[in-house]
């Protein structure tokens, strides 16, 4: 089959690479239909994650058709339309039955590599490095996917391919973001990044009962399309003083939920943008955290911070003062997909929750390294390169 390989810093190829095979008996083979571009594929690419091999599969965000499964396998048959977690769950461990499924204590065989370097390991990920189980991914023309029964749902009829492929990943983070981060009714939310899940984490955060959702970001047509499509005000953090503007808006207290979309490669428009890039790329510091920073600074007392963006290791200068004096909660997570994807594609099926303008690019997977040229680059106003490899 043809796949999407990842062959060093920045260099993609689409290779010819063995079909997968069921290996378990609760895995099934799913004919992938949709994939998408996400943030986490650019930290792969600009080799931030550890643990990534020449030619390795990447992509975790998918949809597809079940053509095969195995012996055990329960919930799905031959023929079915599935959206599939972007993380691996076993649905039977301690963390996947307090529906912590990111934290899965079976689904990644490689646990020692981050055991070492955190403390503890994440559940194995789709297409993310051999730290995350070495799975391939879903830019491909076929996924093996294991604890299928846990980890894909079927799509209602009436919902688009591409509608629901978001639930995999953007949209479940995004909600995640909100839901964990504590948003009541009546809150006054920030989100820092209007990628795709930025955006989700507004709309979960409006969904929640926000009285305000304020969100951040440089690109004008991002910022464009978070205010049409997702109804947030917005902020564009190179012509204004993000803290200042946010106390403005707040009358002087602050955003009570505080949500941070951007992660490690964070932009910043002053010149210390430039040191922290230097640092990384020398690997004196391991991650860029602006907007955590800002997040955690502009937060008012008492309130909480959620950290979505992907960070890998030590930052420098975290505010850990203005966390402790300020009565801060600060959390972060991989997704807990399977929490939220059932309600999500109900709420897609509903008309409540839109995806499918996200999908800005879309082609088939021999046009694959030029999505992600697109989608990394910010060109052409790309927020989500989506490949099709049937097309
Ligand atoms: N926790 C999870 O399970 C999970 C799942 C999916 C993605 N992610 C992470 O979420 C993050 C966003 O993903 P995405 O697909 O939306 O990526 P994206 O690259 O499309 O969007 C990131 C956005 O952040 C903006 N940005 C950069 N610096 C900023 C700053 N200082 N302040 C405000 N905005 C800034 C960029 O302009 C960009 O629009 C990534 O780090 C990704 O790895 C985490
Ligand atoms: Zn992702
Ligand atoms: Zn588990």
């Amino acid at each position: 089959m043809k796949a999407l390989c990842w062959q060093g810093v920045n260099e993609l190829s689409v290779e010819r690479v063995p079909d997968p095979e069921i290996l378990n008996a609760q895995d099934a083979i799913v004919r992938v239909i949709a994939t998408t571009t996400c943030g986490s594929d650019l930290h792969l690419l600009g080799g931030y994650i550890p643990a990534m091999r020449a030619g390795d599969v990447i992509g975790h965000e998918f949809l597809g058709e079940v053509v095969e499964v195995g012996p055990e396998v329960r919930r799905h048959k031959v023929g079915d339309r599935v959206v599939v977690c972007s993380i691996i769950g076993c649905g039977r461990c301690w963390q996947c039955q307090h529906d912590m499924w990111s934290l899965c204590e079976n689904s990644n065989p490689k646990s020692g590599l981050t055991d070492e370097l955190w403390g503890g390991s994440t559940a194995g990920i789709f297409g993310y490095s051999h730290a995350m189980g070495g799975f391939r991914g879903s830019h491909a023309e076929y996924a093996r996917v294991p604890f299928v029964d846990y980890g894909a749902f079927s799509v209602p009829d009436g919902v688009d391919d591409i509608s629901a492929m978001f639930t995999s990943d953007s949209a479940p983070t995004g909600w995640m973001g909100a839901d964990l981060g504590g948003v009541k009714p009546g809150d006054v939310v920030a989100v820092w990044g209007c990628g795709a899940v930025g955006q989700m984490a507004a709309r979960a955060a409006m969904l929640l009962g926000a009285e305000r959702v304020i969100a951040i970001d440089r690109f004008p047509e991002r910022l464009a399309m978070t205010s049409r499509h997702v109804g947030a005000e917005v902020i564009d953090y190179t012509t204004t003083d993000v803290t200042a503007e946010l106390r403005e808006r707040t009358g002087g207290r602050g955003p009570d939920v505080c949500i941070e979309a951007v992660g490690m490669e964070a932009h910043s428009p002053g010149v210390e943008y430039r040191f922290e890039k230097a640092k990384q790329q020398l690997r004196i510091e391991l991650d860029r955290p602006f907007a955590v920073r800002e997040a955690i600074f502009a937060c008012r007392k008492g309130g909480s911070v959620f950290i979505l963006g992907v960070f890998a290791g030590a930052v420098d200068k975290f505010p850990l003062g203005a966390m402790m004096n300020k009565g801060l909660t600060v959390r972060g997570a991989q997704q807990h997909g399977h929490r939220y994807i059932p309600m999500l594609l109900d709420r897609v099926a509903r008309g409540e929750l839109v995806t499918s303008y996200l999908a800005t690019h879309e082609m088939s997977l021999d046009d694959a390294p030029l999505g992600y040229d697109l989608f990394k680059n910010k060109k052409d106003g790309c927020v989500r390169a989506v490949f099709r490899p049937g097309m």
